[in-house]
């Protein structure tokens, strides 16, 4: 099969190569999926996962992407739940190779039943942001309605999620980001917008919960805008500043297929739009990462046409 290989971490994006590889085997309680769509984030390149398994052995060449959209073509041994043919989409292991691949094995709890009028490349736009999104706001964050949440980064992946999701869960929506991404933040829910480059974080009153993608000086200082008894959510590591009288939780996303199951049904009836950029075709995929200028919303491939 064709896929994506990586070697070499200090390479980056630049380090991706398309080249054969063996098709994956179903060990127990997997499934082989025929990958019509996959997502990446960029920033998975830096994650200790893809380079070393468990134990921390090497296990390169590995390929990239963990969010995927296909069909299941084959189950291993003892797996329930899900059935030759079925169209699913989900959220890959990261100790294991991913999803820029033609085939992929991967736990059959990984995944969720992929309506029939959902694109394969919608599927895949939506594990990781649709997920992180859901777990940070409701399982971690605690959010109830009529609370106040600041995003970063709300026109990306995940802040673009965060943004629609608090706001249909009847939140006050505060979206940050680049000056260029105003209107985007406004139009994915934000109802007010903080340009990081021009105003000032510190005139945004305090909220009841942060949402924190960036890290860094903004991480710390958003810990502070915190009201009491509020929480500082961070997707990028553990807080460097914790709010005086809240709570800070950092956490990395997990597959769940409730929840997909929950995002998927916005999609469908509305409620909540995917943030897709470019799609690729797997031939194109190394020069779609390695973008000569600055791109928004997600990069998907489209594995099969
Ligand atoms: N823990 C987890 O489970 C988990 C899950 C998903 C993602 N993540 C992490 O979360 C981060 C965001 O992921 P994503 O997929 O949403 O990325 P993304 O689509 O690139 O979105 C990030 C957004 O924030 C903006 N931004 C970043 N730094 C900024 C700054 N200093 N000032 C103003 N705007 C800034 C970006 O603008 P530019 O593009 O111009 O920089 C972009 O619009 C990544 O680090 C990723 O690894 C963690």
């Amino acid at each position: 099969m064709k896929a994506i290989l990586v070697t070499d971490q200090a390479a980056g994006t630049a380090g991706m190569k398309l080249m054969e590889r063996p098709e994956p085997k179903a060990a127990i309680n997997d499934v082989i999926v025929r990958v019509h769509a996959s997502g990446f984030v960029p920033t998975e390149l830096t994650w200790p996962s893809t380079w070393a398994d468990r134990l921390g052995r090497d296990r390169t060449p590995s390929i990239p992407g963990h969010e995927l959209a296909g069909v299941v073509t084959a189950l291993g041994y003892g797996t329930t739940g899900l059935s030759v043919g079925q169209r699913v989409f989900g959220l890959a292991d990261w100790y294991r190779d991913g999803t820029l691949a033609e085939y992929l094995a991967i736990e059959a709890r990984n995944l969720a039943p992929l309506p029939g009028d959902v694109d394969f490349t919608v599927g895949a736009s939506l594990p990781i942001s649709g997920l992180t999104a859901w777990q940070g706001l409701f399982d971690h964050g605690r959010l109830r309605a009529g609370q106040s949440v600041l995003v970063h980064g709300a026109a990306g992946a995940v802040g673009s999620a965060v943004a629609q999701l608090a706001r249909e869960f009847g939140a006050y929506v505060i979206g940050t980001g680049r000056t260029a991404d105003s209107q985007k933040a406004r139009d994915f829910g934000a109802h007010e917008f903080v340009d990081l480059g021009k105003d000032t974080l510190e005139d945004v009153g305090p909220v009841d919960l942060v949402f924190d993608l960036i890290g860094g000086d903004i991480g710390k200082r958003s810990a502070r805008l915190v009201r009491a008894g509020g929480t500082l959510v961070s997707i990028v590591g553990p807080a460097e500043a914790r709010p005086i009288d809240g709570l800070a939780v950092d956490f990395v996303v997990e597959a769940d297929r409730a929840q997909l199951g929950e995002i998927v049904q916005r999609v469908r009836d509305g409620r909540l739009r995917t943030n897709i950029g470019t799609v690729a075709t797997l031939d194109d995929a190394v020069a779609a990462f390695n973008p000569t200028e600055r791109h928004t919303g997600k990069t998907i491939i489209r594995v099969r046409p």
